[in-house]
């Protein structure tokens, strides 16, 4: 028999790849169809429906504003890759590379257009909350993207500006998926500011375990390139605790490593790598982790739902802390 989770990501897939461009501008819509095929996870639209299911929906009024996150979610994903120079992504080149930055940016643009089209099929008597949330979450990934380039070219980065910056870029869409499948589903107010800070809470979690596969995975199975955080000097939890807790020595080598211009990249991550083992800030984002999603299984506890109706979504929030794509 097959899990919530499984029936769920099937129904997601097909509507995806249900989608049709019909247009005779085919190089803006080809990267589009490009991006949708390759899947992904589909984390934050199966998040919306079992969210909805949660609370006694039936997943019909769900499944158009489901299909708007992801939409939106891959639209980041085209303009990401060119912002951090991406050449991979889900085992394949990315459209900046594959077509060009100006398709990446354009496309992108179109996709964020066609997740406010399926986003306004919501039932009306929910769609302006709904559009809400969405837009004001958009708005705070964009926030979060600038504060990421911002750092990149800042050596005095702290813990907690991290922290609020994959926040921003990543967390508080897993919350808007979740928070949305509430509202449809028919949730109380408390209940949908618990799921939401359940979604943060296991987004900062995702968000670190990301930072650890981009410099721990293995390329075959993430589907995007090893050390790309190293190479464009992201500042991580993993460099900034580096930082914190190296000796006058390796201080020294990673702020060479962070100012030279003109390196080998498998040297320069193979350096910093070694220098990440030596101080162990693989343990310490590993604990990090850890502290966020035991504290977002708190969030769920306050839902006051028996143990059997949120069990797909702790399955799945588990799943995810262990991942290796
Ligand atoms: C990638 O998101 C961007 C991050 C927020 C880390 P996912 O890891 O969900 O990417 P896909 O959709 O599964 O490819
Ligand atoms: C991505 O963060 C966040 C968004 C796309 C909004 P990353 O830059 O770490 O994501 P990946 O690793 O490229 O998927
Ligand atoms: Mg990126
Ligand atoms: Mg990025
Ligand atoms: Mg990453």
């Amino acid at each position: 028999m097959n899990t919530q989770f499984e029936t769920l990501l099937s129904e997601v897939n097909r509507k995806i790849s249900d989608l049709e461009f019909e247009s005779s501008a085919k190089n803006l819509y080809d990267p589009i169809s490009y991006t949708l095929d390759l899947g992904g996870k589909r984390i934050r639209p199966v998040l919306t429906l079992m969210s909805n299911l949660m609370f006694g929906g039936t997943n019909e009024q769900a499944i158009s504003a489901a299909l708007a996150i992801e939409i939106f979610h891959n639209f980041t994903l085209l303009h990401d890759d060119v912002m951090d120079h991406a050449e991979i992504r889900r085992g394949k080149p990315t459209v900046h590379k594959k077509w060009n930055e100006n398709s990446a940016i354009l496309s992108g643009d179109a996709m964020l257009i066609v997740a406010y089209q399926h986003l306004s099929k919501t039932n009306p008597d929910k769609l302006p909350l709904v559009l809400q949330v969405f837009s004001q979450t958009a708005l705070e990934v964009c926030e979060g993207q600038q504060f990421d380039m911002e750092f990149e070219t800042r050596s005095d980065v702290t813990a907690s500006e991290y922290l609020e910056m994959i926040r921003l870029k990543t967390a508080v869409l897993l919350g808007c998926a979740l928070k949305t499948g509430a509202i449809i589903g028919g949730a109380d107010e408390n209940q949908q500011e618990a799921i939401y800070k359940f979604g943060e809470l296991i987004g900062l979690a995702f968000q670190l375990k990301d930072d650890l596969l981009d410099v721990y995975g293995d390329v075959s199975k993430f589907g995007k390139n090893i050390g790309g955080d190293i190479v464009s000097n992201k500042k991580t939890y993993l460099l900034i605790q580096a930082l914190h807790h190296a000796n006058a020595h390796q201080k020294e080598a990673l702020n060479t490593w962070i100012k030279s211009v003109d390196f080998d990249r498998d040297v320069k991550i193979k350096a910093v790598t070694e220098i990440y083992n030596q101080i162990g800030v693989k343990q310490i984002a590993e604990t990090l982790m850890t502290e966020y999603y035991n504290e977002a299984l708190n969030y769920l506890k306050k839902l006051g739902l028996e143990t059997e109706k949120t069990a797909p979504l702790l399955n799945l929030a588990e799943k995810l802390m262990y991942r290796e794509f």
